[in-house]
C-alpha cells in the first residue's frame, strides 16, 4: 500500500491563526508579523506573552497592568500547593507539571467560563504560575522550600533565583528571558495542535494546557533538549564524530536535529548558539559547546541536517545552571504564552477539529459467536 502523504498532517493546513508564520525554506519564524531576530534581546518575555494573548506589544502602561496581574496570578491554590510535595515523590518533572496544572484549574476562579475576557485572565495565571509549579516541584524533590518570587522581577529573573537559589547574574537574566521569547510560540507544532483540538470540542483553557503538556512531553516534540544533553554527557569529548557517525548508521536519531517545517536553519538555533557560546566562554569550560559544534558540523556532512531550537537550548540551559531533567518544564514555562493565545484565538472562532482517516483494515468480516472464534 502507498504511503499516506499526509501522513503525520505533513504539509495540512489545520488551522487558521494570526498568532505565528514559519517560512520553512528562508528559516523565518514571525509573532503577529513581528520578526523573531527583532524581537529576541529586544522585548522582553512578558512584552512578548501580551502580544501573544493580547494582540499587540504593550504600552508602558499595559505592561505595568499586565506584570501587577502576573504578579497577582503566581499564588498557587491550596490544591497545586497542598499536593507538590508527594506528587514530586512520585511523577517526572513534566507529569508532575500535568498533574499540578489539572490541580489549579479546579480552583480556578473563571474555570467555568471560555469567554474571551475569562480565557485572558487565565491565560495570565498559567503563564505566571507555571514557573513557580517548576520551581516548587523543584525544591520539594530537593526537601527544600524555593525562595519567595519577588513580584518586582522579570518572570525570567525570579526562576533563576528560584532554581539555582543564588541572585543570578543580570547577563544570564537577559539570556533566560530571550531563551523565553524565542519558545513562545511555533505554529501548529504538536503540543500547540493538541491544546486547540482540546480546546475546539468547547472544553476549558485548563483542559486544553494539560493536553499540551503531555504532548510537549515526548522526545520528538519538546523531551528533545533533555535528550541532547544527555547525548553530550554520554559520549567522549574527544570521540563525537565517531559516536554521531556510529548512531547514524545503527538508524538512531541525533535528537536536536532536523524539523518538519524548517528545510534551512532553524531561526531560533542562530541565537541560541551565540548565546551557548557565550555562557560556555564565561564559564571557563567551553567543552559542551565546542562537542555540540562539532556534533552540527558531522550531522550536517552526513544527513544534511540543521541544528532545531532544541539543540543549543540545552547548553544555553546547561551552563545557566538548571537541572537537565527541567529543560523541557522550561519549555513549558514559555510556551503556555503561544498556548494559552491559541486557546483564546480557537475559542473565538471556534468549529469542532475533527479529521477524517483513511480505513486500511479487512473489509467484509463474518461474526461468529464466541464459541466458533
Ligand atoms: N537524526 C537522524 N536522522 C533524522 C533526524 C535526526 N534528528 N531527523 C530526521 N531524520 C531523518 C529520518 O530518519 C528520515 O530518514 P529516512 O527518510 O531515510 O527514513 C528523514 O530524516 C525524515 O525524518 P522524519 O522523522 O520522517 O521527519 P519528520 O518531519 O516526521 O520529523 C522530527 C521531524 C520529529 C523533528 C525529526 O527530525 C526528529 O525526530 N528529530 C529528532 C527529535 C527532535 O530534535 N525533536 C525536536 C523538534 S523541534 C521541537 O519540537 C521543539
Amino acid at each position: 500500500m502507498a504511503d499516506n502523504p499526509t501522513k503525520g498532517l505533513a504539509d495540512v493546513v489545520a488551522a487558521s491563526t494570526a498568532l505565528s508564520d514559519i517560512d520553512g525554506r528562508a528559516g523565518r519564524l514571525f509573532y503577529r508579523g513581528y520578526d523573531i531576530h527583532d524581537l529576541a534581546g529586544h522585548v522582553s518575555f512578558e512584552e512578548t506573552a501580551h502580544l501573544l494573548q493580547h494582540g499587540a506589544l504593550p504600552t508602558r502602561r499595559q505592561l505595568a497592568d499586565y506584570g501587577a496581574e502576573l504578579a497577582s496570578g503566581r499564588a498557587l491554590g491550596a490544591l497545586a500547593e497542598g499536593n507538590v510535595a508527594e506528587i514530586a515523590e512520585k511523577q517526572g518533572p513534566m507529569e508532575a507539571l500535568r498533574s499540578l496544572v489539572s490541580l489549579a484549574g479546579a480552583e480556578d476562579a473563571d474555570k467555568d467560563s471560555n469567554e474571551a475576557a475569562a480565557n485572558r485572565r487565565k491565560a495570565a495565571r498559567l503563564t505566571a504560575q507555571q514557573p513557580i509549579l517548576v520551581a516548587r516541584y523543584h525544591a520539594a524533590r530537593s526537601g527544600g522550600r524555593a525562595p519567595e518570587p519577588d513580584p518586582a522581577r522579570s518572570i525570567a529573573a525570579n526562576f533563576l533565583l528560584q532554581i539555582t537559589g543564588r541572585e543570578p547574574d543580570p547577563r544570564a537574566v537577559e539570556i533566560f528571558d530571550t531563551c523565553l521569547v524565542l519558545h513562545a510560540d511555533h505554529t501548529m507544532n504538536a503540543s500547540t495542535f493538541a491544546a486547540r483540538v482540546c480546546a475546539a470540542t468547547l472544553s476549558d483553557m485548563h483542559s486544553a494546557i494539560v493536553a499540551a503538556i503531555g504532548t510537549l512531553k515526548g522526545p520528538l516534540h519538546g523531551g528533545a533538549n533533555e535528550q541532547v544533553m544527555r547525548t553530550l554527557e554520554s559520549i567522549p569529548a574527544d570521540g563525537v564524530a565517531r559516536a554521531v557517525r556510529d548512531r547514524l548508521a545503527a538508524g538512531e536519531k541525533i535528537m536536536g536535529f532536523g524539523h518538519r517545517v524548517y528545510k534551512t536553519e532553524d531561526p531560533r538555533a542562530t541565537h541560541l548558539r551565540k548565546m551557548s557560546r557565550e555562557l560556555a566562554e564565561a564559564s571557563g569550560d567551553d567543552t559542551y559547546y565546542r562537542m555540540s559544534k562539532e556534533m552540527e558540523e558531522v550531522v550536517h556532512a552526513e544527513k544534511g541536517l540543521y541544528p532545531n531550537v532544541d539543540f543549543y537550548a540545552a547548553t544555553v540551559y546547561h551552563y545557566l545552571g538548571i537541572p537537565t531533567d527541567l529543560f523541557t518544564p522550561v519549555f513549558s514555562v514559555s510556551r503556555m504564552a503561544g498556548w494559552t493565545a491559541h486557546v483564546i484565538e480557537q475559542h473565538a472562532d471556534n468549529r469542532l477539529i475533527r479529521p477524517d482517516s483513511e480505513y486500511i483494515g479487512e473489509r467484509d468480516q463474518k461474526w461468529a459467536p464466541i464459541d466458533e472464534r
